[in-house]
């Protein structure tokens, strides 16, 4: 894989569509077991998240349902003040079991303050399911419960995540070089 340069920064290969790929397949079958007869929702969480979300459910073989909400708190490469739900949520999440879907987690912060409001609403359970955790950079106590991959406390781009709303289309996921 050559390089990748978006506006003012390089990016260099980091995660191929393989590794990408394999890993989702392996949380696919461990949600089918742990969630068999449980009907859960998957909240996912835009943007980031929806080619995550799209492979993952694909290999959801057990009855399972979908939803969409929009959190946003990064402006280019930092995460600004505050967390902004810029869409919410429609479903009726009480008394069912919740996997939140989310691209990565860094400082914790989009999340810490978001499950309170979704608590707040009765859900049976929550989980958080994550493609990349980037466990060194986290501030904000928030629960893992599936993650695919642990990384280091660099930014990334690609399947679905940006750097300025751009490098989402790529396949692979690159790291800042
Ligand atoms: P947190 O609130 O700091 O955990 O940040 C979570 C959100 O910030 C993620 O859902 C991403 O949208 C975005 N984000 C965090 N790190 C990166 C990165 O390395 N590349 C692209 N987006 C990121
Ligand atoms: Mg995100």
């Amino acid at each position: 894989m050559p390089t990748l340069k978006i506006l003012d920064k390089e990016f260099v290969p980091y995660l191929n569509e393989k590794e990408i790929q394999e890993k989702i397949t392996e949380l696919a079958h461990q949600i089918n077991k742990d969630y068999a007869g449980k009907k859960p929702i998957f909240l996912s969480i835009l943007n980031g998240s929806f080619l995550f979300t799209a492979d993952l459910f694909k290999q959801i073989t057990i009855e399972a349902e979908v939803c969409f909400i929009k959190l946003a708190s990064y402006k280019g490469m930092t995460s600004s003040g505050n967390v902004i739900t810029a869409i919410g949520l429609e479903a009726n999440v009480s008394n069912r079991h919740i996997v939140i879907l989310e691209d990565i987690i860094d400082t914790g912060k989009t999340l810490h303050h978001y499950l309170p409001q979704l608590v707040s609403n009765g859900p049976a359970s929550v989980k958080i399911a994550v493609l990349l955790n980037k466990k060194e950079a986290l501030q904000f106590p928030v629960q893992v419960d599936y993650s695919c991959f642990d990384i280091p406390n660099k930014f990334v781009v690609g399947y679905g995540l940006d750097y300025d709303g751009l490098g989402r289309n790529s396949k692979d996921i690159y790291q800042l070089k």
